[in-house]
């Protein structure tokens, strides 16, 4: 990231809560605990603590450790440099333009509705960080529905997504996603799905497409959204 780029806030509203909510619970417990009700305020007090906590760690992954967790990820595909990827509800372009850093005669292609669930989300966001980061001719931004992808079969070396899935309400949804992921890989390319939620019901629907080499791993407490009960696994496979 330079100093010219924003990604902005995953989940905005989430980390608003949290804050809030936290704050107020302590603001709380000072007052009881002047007014002589110390058992409440110490429950208030723990809570508003734990809010708190929750708010920090959801800010660091969502401003720093989302960051390093990729740049791992996309270190360890170990890229040649002209690969076609596609990531799926890109939003800012925080993983599709550390891709198209890595590909240098490749062409890289997000695809997204731009809804809130990112902090000022648009495309033209996201042209911004691309020409910040130096990487803008060869980028491609699509408007289109992750469920219904517009691109023909077997045209991504590499298909990624990260904490975009879950946003689709209902299974047979999200199944559709995965589905349409796997379909326009190209046969031995590799698919990177990052998500705090249905880890396992992604892996399901890749198995069932033929996919090969399925894991599940936990990507640690740098992409814990508040807490560990909201952490990111990833969903690795490979299009035999
Ligand atoms: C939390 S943001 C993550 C953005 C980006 N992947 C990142 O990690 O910075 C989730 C993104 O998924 C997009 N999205 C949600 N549902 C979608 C759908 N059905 N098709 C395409 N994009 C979708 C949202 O607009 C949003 O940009």
């Amino acid at each position: 990231m330079n100093t010219h780029t924003n990604y902005g806030v995953d989940a905005p509203g989430v980390l608003a809560g949290l804050t809030v909510g936290g704050i107020a619970e302590l603001a709380l417990a000072a007052v009881l605990f002047g007014v002589g009700w110390p058992i409440l305020a110490a429950v208030l007090l723990i809570g508003g603590v734990m809010l708190v906590a929750g708010a920090a760690l959801f800010a660091h992954t969502t401003l720093r450790g989302k960051f390093q967790i990729w740049d791992t990820e996309l270190n360890r595909l170990g890229l040649r440099g002209d690969e076609r990827v596609l990531d799926l509800g890109c939003g800012r372009g925080l993983v599709l333009l550390k891709a198209a850093a890595r590909v240098p005669r490749g062409r890289v292609t997000g695809v997204d509705l731009w809804t809130r669930d990112q902090s000022g989300n648009s495309q033209e966001a996201t042209w911004a960080n691309a020409r910040a980061e130096g990487v803008a001719d060869r980028v491609e931004l699509v408007t289109a529905d992750m469920r219904d992808l517009p691109f023909e079969s077997a045209t991504f070396d590499l298909v990624v997504a990260s904490l975009a899935i879950h946003n689709i309400p209902d299974d047979d949804g999200r199944a559709e996603a995965v589905r349409e992921a796997f379909r326009v890989l190209k046969p031995d390319g590799r698919l990177r799905l990052a998500d705090f939620r249905h880890a396992r019901e992604y892996a399901a629907v890749l198995r069932e497409c033929g996919a090969a080499d399925v894991q599940i791993y936990d990507l640690g407490w740098r992409f814990w959204y508040g807490g560990p009960h909201a952490r990111t696994a990833m969903v690795a496979c490979r299009r035999p």
